[in-house]
């Protein structure tokens, strides 16, 4: 595929060649000498077009990066992607689908962090109405697929393919929503559950995380079965129910089932809910999240005599873990946009493709792959951003804290939990080393004997006034994701489904496809093994519409149309994936 670079023509111009003197962008000083020949010469004469692109170019422009697939659509199954593109536009098909999201929203599916296990909290029970629900909205997808439910209400449908020597499509999505705040029920337009239709926007809890995606999935079974489609490469949908809890009950036990089943990297390629597309400095972006960024939450405890509060030290237990905390917020980790890392690929595919880019980032972004200084350039200006910032580097936030039982007694031990978000290009070693370090010159001057990790720090034969301990709080943490390999069919694939949908729904080629991560873990933290073609993406178009700015708060919906959309994502996904021979 041809790279396509569009850029404003003064992205090109020498005013972008400070960054050519760092080592990585050096040229020649001959080459540097027929550049800026050739520069002026280009710059001074209207013959801009004659010029040789390619020599004002090539010091600053990133050739490769974000070259865009073209779109991918059905040619065996194209008649009938053709009749189902006019089902899909009926006003029938439109009631049809917000009745089945509608209902799916009636029923709530709550899930809550550190609930017991299915079959001890009572409160899972409430997924038993919404596979009720499901049996009877779906009755298709029932009677065709085989459902097998994991550890009880982990749902996965199995439909075989007619040829068993292609590896199957996998779709995922989850039962569950965030919990409605009660307090806060009364600042909804419409009551959460109410899925309630106004002509144009479907709203309550879920219907955009994640039964959109969910319902979107089976509807799109369902209307497929109905036109006679009988899938060549095998289809399994697989959701859980604890998503937004971190998937202990769901997800791990159902990547467990399939891995048992299917095998390791038994899978073609695997889509579930994650990034959504919507209008970037004057530009259409489709971001399906190809990777994820890291987790662990440190415990830092501290111990120290106690004694009676009339005779204090000069720092108690809480006031020395105080201390520990203040040095740890004054020491953050640098964040760092490397050259190869999801969020630099999507910065270059704005550079490349977004109208209102600041001129100044672009130059920087465009010259970046080359220089380190415009790379540290573009990277300043990127990081005023919180957001970006944050994706890009390993953060860290004091969450949980606890020391003292009462106002006469000097406190033993006080603790406190830091989370941190691993970068994609980092890891938990190194987020563990980081930490570790972090609180080293601390722990000396406190005299405390120092432990992190299961290992000494210091020597723990001296004597130590008090101790300092790390450890992995709750769970071992979790590894930033494998990232999605770009030079694959699946990514060609999911890039042209996406193209191939904006034109069947929009009109046009307008869409820039780009890779990303997103700030959150998926389900799809439990299904690595299963296949490297992995895409957090739903096809939902969300515009540049502020009101949806925070899906887990009140007021949730989904605007029908773009609903709709969804599902002819889901459709020629289906359909493109169960006629190609590349994957
Ligand atoms: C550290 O504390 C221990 C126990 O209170 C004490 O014996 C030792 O002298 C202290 N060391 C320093 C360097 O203050
Ligand atoms: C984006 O939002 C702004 C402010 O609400 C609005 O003026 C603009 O028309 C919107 N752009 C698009 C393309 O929807
Ligand atoms: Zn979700």
């Amino acid at each position: 595929m041809a790279p396509t670079i569009v850029v404003e023509k003064d992205g090109l111009l020498p005013s972008s060649m400070p960054y050519t003197s760092s080592p990585r962008g050096g040229m020649s000083s001959l080459r540097a000498t027929v550049y800026i020949a050739i520069t002026l010469v280009c710059a001074s004469t209207a013959l801009w077009s004659l010029c040789p692109q390619h020599y004002w170019g090539e010091p600053v422009v990133a050739t490769n990066l974000c070259a865009q697939a073209s779109a991918v659509n059905p040619v065996k199954h194209a008649e009938l992607w053709s009749s189902l593109d006019g089902i899909y536009a009926t006003e029938t098909f439109a009631s049809r689908a917000i009745e089945w999201l509608g209902g799916a929203i009636r029923v709530p599916t709550e899930s809550f962090d550190n609930m017991a296990p299915v079959g001890e909290d009572p409160r899972w029970e409430a997924f038993g109405p919404f596979h009720d629900y499901l049996l009877k909205a779906f009755p298709q997808v029932h009677a065709t697929l085989a459902l097998t439910k994991v550890n009880t209400y982990g749902l996965v449908f199995e439909w075989k393919g007619s040829d068993e020597s292609l590896k199957p499509l996998l779709l995922m999505g989850h039962q569950d929503v965030v919990p409605v705040n009660p307090d806060t029920v009364s600042e909804w337009t419409h009551p959460p559950f109410s899925g309630h239709f106004d002509g144009k926007l479907l709203w309550g809890r879920g219907s955009s995380d994640d039964k959109n995606g969910l319902v979107g999935i089976l509807s799109t079974v369902e209307t497929l079965i109905e036109s006679g489609f009988k899938p060549t490469r095998g289809i399994v949908l697989s959701f859980g129910f604890d998503e937004e809890a971190s998937g202990p009950q769901g997800a791990a036990h159902l990547a467990e089932y399939l891995q048992e089943k299917y095998g390791k990297n038994a899978f073609a390629l695997l889509v579930d809910e994650g990034g959504d597309y919507m209008i970037e400095h004057g530009k259409v972006f489709a971001t399906p999240g190809i990777a994820e960024k890291g987790y662990i939450d440190v415990r830092i405890d501290v111990e120290s005599p106690g004694g009676h509060s009339s005779v204090p030290p000069s720092h108690t237990t809480i006031g020395l873990l105080s201390a520990l905390l203040v040095h740890i917020e004054s020491n953050p980790y640098t964040p760092k946009l490397n050259r190869g890392t999801p969020m630099y690929m999507k910065s270059q595919c704005l550079a490349a493709h977004a109208p209102k880019l600041p001129s100044d980032l672009r130059k920087a972004l465009l010259a970046a792959e080359k220089s380190d200084t415009a790379l540290r350039a573009a990277e300043k200006i990127l990081f005023e951003d919180r957001m970006f910032k944050a994706l890009v580097g390993t953060t860290q936030a004091i969450d949980l804290i606890s020391g003292g039982v009462k106002t006469n007694a000097l406190p033993e031990s006080a603790w406190a939990i830091v989370n941190h978000r691993i970068a994609t290009d980092s890891s938990l070693t190194e987020t563990k080393e980081h930490d570790i370090h972090t609180l080293k010159t601390l722990a000396a001057k406190f005299n405390l004997s120092y432990s992190a990790f299961g290992e000494d720090i210091t020597d723990s034969s001296s004597h130590a006034y008090g101790k300092l301990t790390l450890s992995d709080a709750f769970h071992a943490g979790l590894q930033p994701a494998p990232i999605t390999p770009l030079d694959a069919a699946a990514y060609q694939l999911v890039s042209g489904t996406i193209k191939a949908t904006y034109d069947a729904h929009r009109g046009g080629d307008e869409v820039i496809v780009s890779p990303g991560i997103m700030s959150g873990n998926t389900d799809t933290r439990y299904y690595w093994d299963l296949t490297p073609h992995i895409f957090r993406y739903n096809h939902h178009y969300t515009g540049n519409d502020s009101l949806f700015k925070d899906i887990h708060t009140v007021n949730e919906y989904i605007e029908v149309d773009a609903y709709i959309e969804m599902i002819k994502f889901f459709t020629l996904l289906i359909l493109n994936a169960d006629e190609s021979t590349d994957l």
